[in-house]
């Protein structure tokens, strides 16, 4: 498993040049996904998980104070930065699977970001989410509830996907959980869940604590 998840930052890494580009159609949809997304309201501190270039990260700065922008891929970090300063955002290059949160945030946020996450590994990954979470603190994500054709075209087994690229081709983590499943886990660590699908087959899934 650790070589996957290595394998899935150095996919990452090298796809970073070419990732706006790459998912140019589904940005529609990730307009809607970004409107529903504003809608949550107003914060000071937003933790922004997976950041990758960025797609998400100019809606967070139009909802909160600061952001604090945390990615693996040096690359992604980098063209991230290109687009957007770092007046009011704190990029940090970090594993999330050897992560722990520096402090407390008003909103937590990942896109695209859990289906790459094994389900050994979601319980974890969440409850320390959760822990950066100051009082009244909110999480947030957005991810794909089931396959698109082109997923289905490189799926192998059920948590795993091929991604060919500039002649490499590496194994990545991808999962579509079952909604009622990560609502369940959400519940379980106290928080108040909800969620809308936008799109074909995106959600978002919002957690607030419990007061
Ligand atoms: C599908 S992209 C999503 C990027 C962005 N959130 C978006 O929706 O456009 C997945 C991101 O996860 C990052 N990533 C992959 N493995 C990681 C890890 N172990 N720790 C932190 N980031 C990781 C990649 O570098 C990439 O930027």
């Amino acid at each position: 498993m650790q070589n996957i998840l290595t394998d899935q930052i150095n996919y990452y890494r090298a796809r970073a040049d070419v990732y706006d580009e790459s998912i140019s159609s589904g940005l529609e949809t990730f307009d809607i996904g970004k409107s529903l997304l504003s809608k949550l309201g107003k914060f000071d501190q937003i933790l922004e998980l997976a950041c990758g270039t960025g797609i998400w990260t100019e809606t967070l700065l139009n909802m909160g104070n600061h952001v604090t922008a945390v990615d693996a891929a040096p690359e992604m970090l980098k063209i991230a930065k290109e687009k957007f300063g770092d007046e009011r955002i704190t990029y940090q290059q970090a594993d999330l699977f050897n992560w722990n949160p520096d402090k407390e945030y008003d909103l937590v946020f990942f896109a695209n970001w859990l289906s790459h996450v094994p389900p050994n590994a979601v319980d974890d990954f969440l409850s320390k989410v959760k822990k950066s979470l100051r009082k009244n603190g909110v999480i947030a994500f957005v991810d794909q509830h089931a396959p698109s054709d082109a997923d289905k075209a490189i799926a192998e087994k059920e948590i795993y996907a091929k991604r060919p690229l500039a002649g490499q081709e590496f194994t990545i983590i991808k999962v579509f959980y079952d909604l009622e499943d990560l609502e369940r886990r959400l519940e379980g660590l106290r928080l108040k869940v909800s969620v809308e699908k936008f799109g074909e087959n995106f959600f978002l899934m919002r957690g607030k604590q419990n007061e």
